[in-house]
Order: structure tokens, then sequence, then C-alpha cells
């Protein structure tokens, strides 16, 4: 076991449960501190399941400084920060603009505030390709513009990039890596933990597992009218476990000092764009459940084409995604069945 421990926030949500199990498995010691607003404690028993060891937990709120203080009073040993806790719909965002910037802007401001005092040596952000918006060129890369964002959550998350970089750009005693996530999807092969929507899906993967089980009656497919081979929208998708593993990478780069840089920003994709039709084909395929789909209008504010250049995470990190998206769909089914098996829906 590490001495180091690493404190990850979201820790019982989707990204970041995937992410603490990874983080234990590579020997951190690990405390989460989660609000439960969007995740369940049960999430917990998954990751001791998987990797035999009950990660420390606070329920708390990343806005209530105290609560962080306390935190970090009983945790001396923290060395690293992982900040996945953050409001993510976005379109909840456009009706709660408010709760957007507070929860997401105040956590990253009190974790900030309070690393130096407490010798805390990195902090991952969790960022979004949302911060390219439409872009002009793909695949993206780091040096691709930031567009102008469309929804408070888009928002949030570019503000929080010109957060950081002010920070230690004033000479922070710590450093940084920011990640810019594509699509995250699938679940853990074990199928003990995975993504667990709140009510009626709004994002692609949870809604199609749904329909495949008959929760839902059909899936709709958001316009085939796009300039793109088939007509539906393509983005690039990004196996969870993928994920999780660049961001112990990149915790272990700041902890052992391997880069010069402060701060440094990675693209997290496969490089590769997959289109809507194209991501429902792949499902069926790889599971042999068919989805029933229907093409409807386009969705407001979506973003017709966007996928990665993920060289630099390649070349830097030595990380690629490497999950089959067949064996991605494969584990988003796994977990959908999962849930069914124990009643959860
Ligand atoms: C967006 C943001 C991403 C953010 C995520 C969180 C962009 C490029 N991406 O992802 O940063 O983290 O929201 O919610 O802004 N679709 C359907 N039917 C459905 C649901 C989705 O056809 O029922 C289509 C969408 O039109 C889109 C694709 O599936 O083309 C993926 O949609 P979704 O899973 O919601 O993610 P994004 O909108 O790409």
């Amino acid at each position: 076991m590490k001495t180091e421990r690493i404190l990850v926030t979201g820790g019982t949500g989707y990204i970041g449960s995937h992410t603490v199990v990874e983080l234990q498995q590579a020997g951190y010691p690990v405390v989460i501190i989660d609000n439960l607003s969007n995740s369940d404690r049960a999430v917990l028993d998954g990751i001791e399941r998987i990797t035999g060891i009950r990660p420390d937990f606070v329920e708390a709120d990343c806005t209530d400084l105290n609560a962080l203080k306390d935190l970090f009073a009983k945790y001396p040993d923290i060395k690293g920060i992982i900040n996945f806790a953050a409001s993510k719909a976005v379109g909840e965002s456009m009706h709660k603009p408010i709760l957007y910037y507070r929860n997401n802007l105040n956590t990253l401001m009190n974790l900030l505030d309070l690393m130096e005092p407490n010798g805390v040596k990195g902090i991952v952000f969790s960022s979004s390709c949302t911060v390219y918006g439409e872009p002009d060129v793909n695949p993206v890369t780091e040096e691709s513009p930031i567009k102008k964002a469309t929804s408070p959550y888009g928002n949030t998350k570019q503000i929080s990039e010109e957060i950081i970089t002010d920070v230690i750009n004033a000479g922070a005693s710590f450093k940084s890596v920011i990640l810019r996530y594509f699509n995250p999807v699938g679940a853990h092969p074990t199928a003990e933990i995975g993504e667990l929507p709140n009510g009626v899906p709004q994002n692609l993967i949870p809604y199609l597992t749904q329909t495949a089980m008959g929760i839902r009656k059909e899936l709709s497919v958001f316009g085939d009218d796009y300039n793109t081979p088939d007509g539906s929208c393509i983005r690039d998708y990004i196996d969870v476990v993928d994920l999780a593993k660049a961001h112990v990478i990149a915790v272990e780069r700041m902890l052992q000092d391997k880069s010069e840089e402060k701060i440094e920003i990675f693209n997290l994709g496969t490089g590769r764009g997959v289109s809507v039709l194209e991501l429902i084909a792949a499902f069926e395929r790889a599971t042999g459940v068919k989805v029933p789909h229907k093409i409807v209008g386009r969705r407001a504010g979506d973003i017709e084409k966007v996928w990665a250049n993920p060289a630099r995470a390649n070349d830097v990190l030595g990380w690629t995604a490497a999950t089959p998206l067949d064996d991605t769909m494969r584990s988003a089914w796994a977990w959908q069945c999962k849930l069914r098996e124990r009643g959860i829906m």
C-alpha cells in the first residue's frame, strides 16, 4: 500500500467510483467525499466487492468549506485530489444556473484554497470536450479554440479551467492536470458499479440500455439530417474504465513530479468518431439485443460532430483508450441487467 492518500470528490458517482477502483488497485489509499446528491452509498459496497477494500467515506458537500477543513484535519496524508464533484446535466443547468455555478465553482475554489496549507501536491480536474463547442475541425487537439459556452454547465468547465490556470500562474505550490473527457460510457466489467441515472436518462447510453430492457418504449434518435455520413450526430465514446485509468496516471505524474509543467491539459478520447446510429448498431451486434428506436427532430443545443485527437495523452501519459467499443457495449448491458437483477430498475 502506498502512503500518499488521494481525496476523490464525487467518488461515489459514475466516473468517480470507477476511478476509486483503479486507484485502490494501484495501491493508493483513498478517501471519498460525496454529498450523495446523485449517487448512492451502496456504490461503496460495489467498490469493496471489486477491490476487497472499502474506501474511507465522508458524506459532506464540497461547497461546505468547514466540512472540507475537518476532512483535511482528519486525513493529513492526502497528497492528491481528483475533483469529480459537480453538477453535470446540460439541460438542468439552463434552468438552474446558480446551482451549477455555486456547486461547481465553489467546490473547486474551496479545494484550491485548502491545498497549500495542507501540503497537497496536485489536483486532477474533470473537464469536458464541451469546451470546444462545435469545432471547426475534427479531431480536436488541446490547442483547438475554446468556443463560447452554450450552457451554464459548459461555462462552469471553462471558468474552472481559467480559475485553475490563474491560481497556478499566481505561484501556487501545487500542480494541476486538466482532463477533457469526451463521452464516457460503459461500466466496470464485473458489473459491480456503473452509471445510475436519476429519473429519465438524458444521455444516450442509459436511455439505450433502459430501452433494450423494456423500461422505455423506444429510443429517440435526435436528428438524421446532420452533415455526417448517416445524418446522426457523431461523438467519441470512451470506456469509463479506460477513462478512470488515465486519472491514476495523471495523479501519479503530479505526486512524482514527472513533469516540468505546473499545469497540463489532455484530451481523453479514443480518436474515433461514432454516430448515434452506429452506436445503436454496435450495441445490438455486441449484445444480440434489439433496441427499438425512431428518428425524431434535433435536440436543441446539440453539437453535430466532435471527436478527440488523443495524441498528447497517448504520447505524454503513455495512455490509450484500449477497450473495443463492443466490449464497452457489453459492459453497459451487463450493468443494466445487474440493476434489474437487484430490482433497482
Ligand atoms: C453532453 C456534453 C458533455 C457533457 C454531457 C453531460 C457536448 C459535446 N457534450 O454530451 O460535455 O458532459 O452532455 O450530459 O456538449 N442522443 C439521442 N437520443 C437520446 C440521447 C442522446 O439521439 O435519447 C444523442 C445526442 O443527440 C448526441 C448523442 O446521443 O448526439 C450523445 O448525447 P449525450 O449522451 O446526451 O451526450 P452529449 O450531448 O454528447
